[in-house]
C-alpha cells in the first residue's frame, strides 16, 4: 500500500533527514479527535451531494467511527510510514476497510483539511481557556471575600504609595481575567469559520454543500474566498496574542504574590504544596511555582512572535512553512492550561503571614499617610496644590528629624498651616484611610464587599 497522499508522481524515495525534517506527525497528532470528525462530516457531506457511493461512505464512517474510539481512548497507533495526522487517519482507514478508504479525499485537499482541524482546535481551546480562567477569577475573589480585612501597602513604583484593602488588589486581577475572557471569546468567534471545501486554493468542480458540513461540525458561517482560506492563519496569531496577555496578567500577579510573601512584606504566606526547598539552606521555602508561571510567560511571547515572523511576507495561497505554526501554538495553550490552573491552586493555599497584623503599620511607613494629609487641608480650605506643597515640607522634615509625621508637636502643625488642628493625628489610622476612599472603584471597605459580591455572583452563574 502507498502510504503517501500523493506519490504518484515520484520515481524516487526522499532523502531520509529531508523526510524526517518534514513530518509533523510527532505535534499534529494533537489534532487527531478533530481531523477524524472533520473527515466524518466531510464523507457525510459528499454522500448526500451524490459525490461519492453511498456504501463507501457508509463504511468509510464505520471506519473512522472505531479510529475515533481508539484516539479517545488514547490506543491509536499511528503507522510509522505516516507523515502527518492526514495521512495516518487514512493510512489507519484503508488498513481497516481497504478501498473505500480512497474515497475519503475527494474535493478536500490538506490545505484546507488542516485549516479546519486548526480552527477547530482553536475553538475548543478557547472554550476550555475561558472555563480555566473563570476558575482562576472565582479563586481570587473567594479568597478576596475570606481575607476582606487585610490592609496592605499600595505601591507605584514598588514603593509605598498608600493603604489599600489586600481583596481591591485581588479583585484587579479578576478584572483582568475578564478582559482575557472577552479576548478568548473574540478568539473563538473569528476561528469559527469553515475553510472545509476551499480545497487546495481554488475550490472544486464537485458540487459540495459547505454549509451542510459547517452545519455538522458546529461552524456558525463558511469562509467565502478559497485562495484567503487556506493562507490565512490570523485565527492562530488571535489566540497566541490573547494567552500573552493572560500571560502577562499571570505574571504580573505572580510577582505580586511573590513580593508579598518576602520577609520584608511579611504579609502572606505561600502554600507549602507550591514551594520548594534549597539544597543548601536548610531554612528555605521558595515560591517556584510562582516564579515558573512568570518565567513561563516568555515561551508565550516567543511563539507569537515566532508564528508572526512566520507568516510575514508568505506569497498567498498555502505554504508549507505555516506546519511550523503548529508546535508554537500547541505549546502556548498547554502552557495557559497548566498556568490557570496552578495559580488558582496557589490562591487557594494562600494565607496571611504569622504576625502579619502587626506589620500592618507597614514599619510605621506614615507617608502612607501624605495624601490624606494633603486632602485633610483642602476639606479645611486649600487649594490642592498648596496643601501638596504644605505636606512635602512636612515630610522633608521629618524624614530630616526623624520624626514620624504622627509623632510631631501641634506646634509644629500650625508652624507650617494655621488649617491643622489636633484632628489631624486622626488621619494616622490604616482603618480609617482606606474606609475614606469613598469614590467608586475605590478601596474602601463597603464598596470592595459590594465588588466582591457581585464577582462572587457573576462567577457562579454559567455565562459569567
Ligand atoms: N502538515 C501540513 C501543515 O501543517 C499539512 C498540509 C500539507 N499540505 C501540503 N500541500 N503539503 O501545514
Amino acid at each position: 500500500m502507498d502510504k503517501k497522499l500523493w506519490g504518484g508522481r515520484f520515481t524516487k524515495e526522499q532523502d531520509d533527514r529531508f523526510w524526517k525534517f518534514q513530518c509533523s506527525i510527532g505535534y499534529d497528532k494533537e489534532l487527531a479527535l478533530y481531523d477524524i470528525q472533520g473527515s466524518m462530516a466531510h464523507v457525510k457531506m459528499l454522500s448526500k451531494c451524490g459525490i461519492i457511493p453511498r456504501d463507501n461512505a457508509r463504511s468509510i464512517l464505520k471506519g473512522l467511527k472505531r479510529i475515533q474510539a481508539q484516539a479517545q481512548s488514547g490506543v491509536f497507533s499511528i503507522d510509522k510510514g505516516a507523515e502527518d495526522i492526514h495521512s495516518a487517519v487514512y493510512i489507519a482507514l484503508k488498513a481497516d476497510i481497504g478501498p473505500a478508504a480512497d474515497y475519503m479525499h475527494t474535493a478536500r485537499s490538506r490545505n484546507d483539511q488542516v485549516c479546519l482541524d486548526m480552527r477547530m482546535y482553536v475553538k475548543d481551546k478557547a472554550c476550555l481557556l475561558i472555563d480555566l480562567v473563570k476558575g482562576l477569577q472565582l479563586a481570587l475573589a473567594l479568597s478576596a471575600k475570606k481575607y476582606q480585612d487585610i490592609i496592605m501597602p499600595g505601591l507605584t513604583h514598588t514603593q509605598h504609595a498608600m493603604p489599600v484593602l489586600l481583596a481591591h488588589q485581588l479583585l484587579a486581577y479578576v478584572e483582568m481575567l475578564q478582559r482575557d475572557k472577552a479576548r478568548l471569546e473574540a478568539v473563538y468567534a473569528i476561528a469559527d469559520e469553515m475553510p472545509l471545501g476551499s480545497c487546495a486554493m481554488a475550490g472544486t468542480s464537485f458540487k459540495i454543500d459547505r454549509q451542510y458540513a459547517a452545519r455538522l461540525l458546529g461552524f456558525s458561517r463558511i469562509s467565502h474566498n478559497s485562495i484567503d482560506a487556506v493562507s490565512d492563519r490570523d485565527f492562530i496569531l488571535d489566540m497566541l496574542y490573547a494567552i500573552i496577555l493572560l500571560f502577562m496578567h499571570i505574571s504580573r500577579f505572580c510577582e505580586d504574590m511573590i513580593l508579598l510573601s518576602t520577609e520584608e512584606f511579611g504579609l502572606l504566606n505561600m502554600p507549602e504544596q507550591y514551594c520548594t526547598g534549597s539544597s543548601i539552606m536548610p531554612q528555605k521555602k521558595n515560591p517556584d511555582a510562582l516564579e515558573l508561571l512568570r518565567g513561563s510567560s516568555a515561551q508565550a511571547y516567543a511563539n507569537l512572535h515566532s508564528v508572526m515572523v512566520l507568516m510575514k511576507g508568505l506569497p498567498l495561497s498555502y505554504n508549507r512553512d505555516m506546519q511550523l505554526d503548529k508546535e508554537p501554538l500547541f505549546g502556548s495553550v498547554r502552557q495557559a492550561e497548566d498556568a490557570l490552573i496552578i495559580a488558582a491552586g496557589v490562591i487557594k493555599g494562600i494565607k496571611p503571614a504569622k504576625g502579619h497584623g502587626l506589620r500592618q503599620g507597614f514599619g510605621g511607613d506614615d507617608c502612607l499617610y501624605a495624601l490624606d494629609m494633603a486632602e485633610y487641608l483642602v476639606k479645611k480650605g486649600l487649594a490642592f496644590k498648596q496643601a501638596h506643597d504644605i505636606i512635602g515640607r512636612i515630610v522633608a522634615c521629618c524624614i530630616d528629624s526623624g520624626i514620624k509625621m504622627s509623632c510631631l508637636p501641634m506646634e509644629k502643625y500650625r508652624q507650617m498651616s494655621d488649617k491643622f488642628d489636633k484632628d489631624i493625628y486622626k488621619i494616622f489610622c490604616l482603618k480609617r484611610s482606606v474606609a475614606s476612599k469613598i469614590s467608586a472603584g475605590g478601596t474602601s471597605p463597603e464598596l470592595v464587599r459590594g465588588q466582591i459580591g457581585k464577582w462572587l455572583k457573576r462567577l457562579s452563574n454559567r455565562r459569567a
